[in-house]
């Protein structure tokens, strides 16, 4: 469920008008619904109930200030990559002391950084990194609190780019090695053992390679258990959303029309199948969703430049690029995209939606149908409020856009758009090319 909807023809983010947003904001802009996130994170809660369960949101979906300042409020801790993420949750007042520290390359700053704000685990990918993190504990005469990242190697039937849990993946320790990784963990004089961890990869639409991959790690988990009195088992993130049709998922209806298995991957049928699995471990539970609770909840507002009519194709180009959205171009991702005026009176139009940086692969969606819309109107790409905003860049020197968040008939700009000036904040031209 989501919060954007035609209010007689105009397309509203809960109360908001969008065209309204545009106007005072500008072009290209993500907006981004806090009801449809605090439902998102009530949902998955109760799909799990019965398990002692953390969310741990990974603000690596979209890592802005009030994002995580509402995912707080709700009562989220954070799986954070980076002291950057890390000092963006102090920073907008969350609870680092119940936050997991990811990521294959931690830099000694980056460990030193989360050993002193004292974050509830590390989740270490390798023995080196076991190596590091003792050493550097030990310097601060702490002791750092640890749980290794298990890749199960399941086929998780994902794109090749957001697939992690099979063995080729860089990331974690493979499962026939992870007892052997335990013990010498233990071994160290710096390290507590935590927990254990796993992430299979992104956006996944079905729940059988999660079960797969449970099933396959919890013998080492109950071994864990016994030997090491571990505490925690972190499931990961994952969770996908169904990015075609994502207005109409608004509607229950829609969704119970579906023939089986055209579905998605609801947070009820993840807790009726893992549920019988976790439950008798009796260990704290961890989930670190990322796109399930802010990729619906966001979309990005584009304005029409031209309609260009071709004689193979037509192009519909807009003024959000692939520097702003990178998704359609990096996973062949599908974004829906409706106009925020809808009128019942006009033709359709098929097109290719594309934007204005100087690359052919700067291009939303090829061959879309949607009804005509011409210059100076305004269309919203769906589902763009995970790995939007957050991968965006000032590539061909295009601000980055900005950000508003809606609350009921509230709204608020949560990242004013680049300007030239910000953009070129950081660079000198050295005396050396002064004449
Ligand atoms: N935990 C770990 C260890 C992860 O690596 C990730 C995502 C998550 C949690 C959150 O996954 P989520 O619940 O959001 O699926 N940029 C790509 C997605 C990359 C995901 C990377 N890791 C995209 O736009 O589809």
């Amino acid at each position: 469920m989501h919060h954007f909807r035609y209010v007689g023809q105009r397309l509203h983010c809960e109360e908001v008008d969008l065209a309204t947003l545009a106007r005072l904001h500008g072009t290209p802009a993500y907006v981004y619904s806090a009801a449809t996130m605090a439902d998102n994170f009530t949902r998955l809660v109760r799909g799990l109930a019965g398990l002692d369960l953390r969310i741990c949101y990974a603000c690596k979906a979209n890592s802005n200030l009030a994002v995580l300042r509402h995912c707080a409020n709700l009562g989220t801790a954070f799986d954070l990559v980076s002291g950057g993420e890390l000092r963006r949750v102090q920073a907008a007042g969350g609870n680092v002391g119940a936050s997991v520290f990811a990521g294959v390359g931690k830099s000694e700053a980056e460990i030193q950084l989360g050993l002193e704000a004292g974050v509830y685990s590390f989740h270490v990918e390798s023995e080196p990194e076991l190596d590091r993190l003792n050493r550097l504990a030990g310097r601060l005469g702490v002791r750092a609190p640890v749980a290794i990242r298990i890749n199960p190697d399941v086929d998780a039937h994902t794109h090749a780019k957001i697939t992690t849990g099979r063995s080729e993946n860089k990331f974690g320790i493979p499962l026939q090695f992870a007892a052997a990784a335990y013990a010498a963990a233990a071994r160290y004089p710096h390290l507590r053992l935590r927990g254990v961890q796993m992430h299979i990869g992104s956006q996944l639409t079905r729940v059988e390679p999660f079960v797969e991959a449970v099933q396959k790690v919890l013998p080492l988990v109950r071994q864990l258990q016994r030997d090491h009195a571990i505490e925690y088992f972190s499931l990961g993130g994952g969770i996908g959303i169904v990015y075609p049709d994502a207005l109409a998922s608004g509607n229950a209806a829609w969704w119970d029309a579906q023939p089986e298995g055209g579905r998605p991957l609801t947070p009820e049928s993840y807790g009726a199948a893992l549920r019988p699995l976790l439950a008798p471990l009796g260990l704290k539970i961890l989930l670190e969703p990322g796109r399930y609770l802010v990729g619906n909840a966001g979309v990005l507002l584009t304005r029409v430049e031209y309609l260009k009519r071709g004689a193979e194709r037509n192009f519909l180009i807009v003024d959000a690029g692939m520097n702003d959205l990178v998704r359609p171009a990096m996973y062949d991702a599908y974004h829906e995209v409706v106009p925020v005026q809808r009128d019942p009176a006009r033709p359709a139009l098929t097109a290719d939606i594309v934007g204005p940086v100087c690359e052919s692969g700067d291009c939303f969606a090829r061959d879309r149908t949607l009804p005509e819309v011409g210059e100076g109107e305004l269309l919203a790409f769906l589902s763009a409020g995970a790995y939007g905003y957050a991968m965006a860049s000032r590539y061909n020197t295009r601000p980055l856009p900005a950000e508003v968040l809606v609350a009921g008939a509230r709204s608020e700009l949560i990242h004013a758009r680049d300007t030239f000036e910000s953009m070129i904040a950081g660079e000198r031209i050295p005396g050396f090319l002064k004449g």
